[in-house]
């Protein structure tokens, strides 16, 4: 059943199929966003590289327009946490958008909106029951810097080394991830972002907030596209005091690792730190797009109340499909986190077994290939294995899998690593 098949190709990966497509692509995108052969395929040292199309996907596979079956191990940036196309979440939009498909963010809320911030509230952490709806996870950066800046006064950012936040014009100079991200727009990107290494020492960090004018403390809890790197024990429970101390406001970036992703609900209670604010996207819905940047009641009272028009808005906020999905999310987050601890426990050992060290925690593991995980990924999905390479040096090969991922993929999934590897 499509869902937990394992890869099927009738092609060559690309297929004929895909490569009149992305032809057609590049005549009329941007040429900086999706990558093709010329580019890509000296630098990894491997014949061809432009990517597969894809046209449906359902719980663990992929189907590409050539009609080849791939499993799916990034859940589409981590975004299919349930599976692709789960039915409860294509029922709840389905039903969603027989009754209403669009309202008027600020002007006229609708109920699905208001059920989705209801439950967010009662999922959040601490009683972070005040919500910023958004619809990618940069908007809820966004939203999180502004409301630092309105709770402190302070205009001064700390972000951490290898961090990624968003590529929209407020969160590019917070991720330090890439420079080349952010050098080409450096004159018009904030002045004021502070970086230190993850994990850094406390002293540091003080240092960094001495002057007083850091009014935002960011940080992701288990860097996702940093490398799937744990913090050392205690850090982020450290940096949320020193942080608060200093006068800053404590924001942790779940937008990956939320809703049971690290066999957790939320990394922050792994962590045993209740940030001021949270920020959520990705598998809240479920592959539709609804993100949230969740806050203390003290934190965001720091808006004030509506005069009459909205400080912050946009024409989709609370999206009624999205939130109808990101309620599917919420009622199954016991179970799906229960899945993704089992799952990333099971995938763990068998990569573990093969012989690879492993890092991360839940279902948010990278496989540690140092220089060879570009070309492992390649290779791996010419045998139809969706991977994506992570880390600041592409250290590792990440795996974020749905949680119906089967023991099946899993085991055919670490045959074809050795195989790959032990290719010349
Ligand atoms: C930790 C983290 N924060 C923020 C973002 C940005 O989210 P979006 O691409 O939806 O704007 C990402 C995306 O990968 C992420 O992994």
């Amino acid at each position: 059943m499509l869902g937990t098949l394992l890869p099927d190709l009738r092609t060559p990966v690309p297929g004929a199929a895909s490569r009149a497509a992305v032809d057609v692509l590049a005549r009329h995108e941007c040429p900086a966003i999706t990558a093709r052969r010329a580019r890509r395929a000296a630098a990894l040292g491997t014949a061809d590289t432009d990517p597969i199309v894809w046209d449906e996907a359902v719980g663990a596979n992929v189907v590409d327009v050539d009609g080849n079956v791939f499993v799916d191990l990034t859940a589409g940036f981590g975004v299919a946490t349930l599976g692709h196309r789960d039915p409860e979440v294509v029922a709840a939009v389905r039903a969603q958008q027989d009754r209403l498909l669009h309202a008027m963010g600020d002007a006229f809320p609708d109920r699905t909106r208001i059920a989705l911030l209801e439950a967010l509230a009662a999922a959040a952490p601490g009683g972070l029951g005040h919500a910023i709806l958004g619809l990618s996870g940069a908007d809820t950066i966004d939203a999180a810097v502004k409301t630092a800046l309105l709770a402190t006064g302070r205009t001064g950012v700390l972000t951490f080394g290898g961090g990624y936040h968003g590529l929209s014009l407020g969160t590019t100079p917070l991720q330090a991830y890439k420079a080349a991200f952010a050098e080409p727009f450096r004159a018009i990107l904030h002045p004021d972002v502070r970086h230190l290494p993850y994990g850094a020492p406390m002293a540091d960090v003080r240092e960094a907030l001495a002057g007083g004018d850091i009014g935002l403390v960011l940080v992701e809890p288990v860097q996702a596209r940093g490398g799937c790197r744990v913090p050392p024990d205690g850090w982020l429970a450290e940096l949320a005091a020193v942080g608060r101390a200093a006068g800053a406001v404590f924001a942790l970036d779940e937008i990956y690792t939320g809703f049971g992703r690290t066999g957790a609900p939320f990394a922050a209670a792994v962590a045993g730190v209740v940030p001021d604010l949270l920020c959520v996207g990705k598998a809240l819905g479920g592959g539709f797009p609804v993100s949230a940047c969740l806050g203390s009641a003290e934190v965001m009272g720091a808006w004030g109340a509506s005069a009459g028009e909205a400080l912050h808005t946009q024409t989709f906020l609370g999206h009624p499909p999205g939130c109808a999905a990101g309620l599917v999310t919420l009622r199954r987050l016991p179970d799906t986190t229960a899945r993704c601890a089992e799952r990333g426990q099971a995938l763990r050992a068998a990569v573990e077994a093969a012989g690879f060290p492993v890092r991360g925690v839940g279902l948010l593991l990278g496989v540690e290939l140092g220089g060879r995980s570009l070309l492992a990924s390649r290779r791996l999905l010419e045998r139809g294995w969706i991977v994506l390479p992570a880390g600041m040096q592409a250290e590792v090969l990440s795996l974020t899998p749905p949680c119906v991922i089967t023991d099946a993929q899993i085991a055919a999934f670490v045959a074809d690593l050795v195989a790959v590897l032990e290719q010349p």
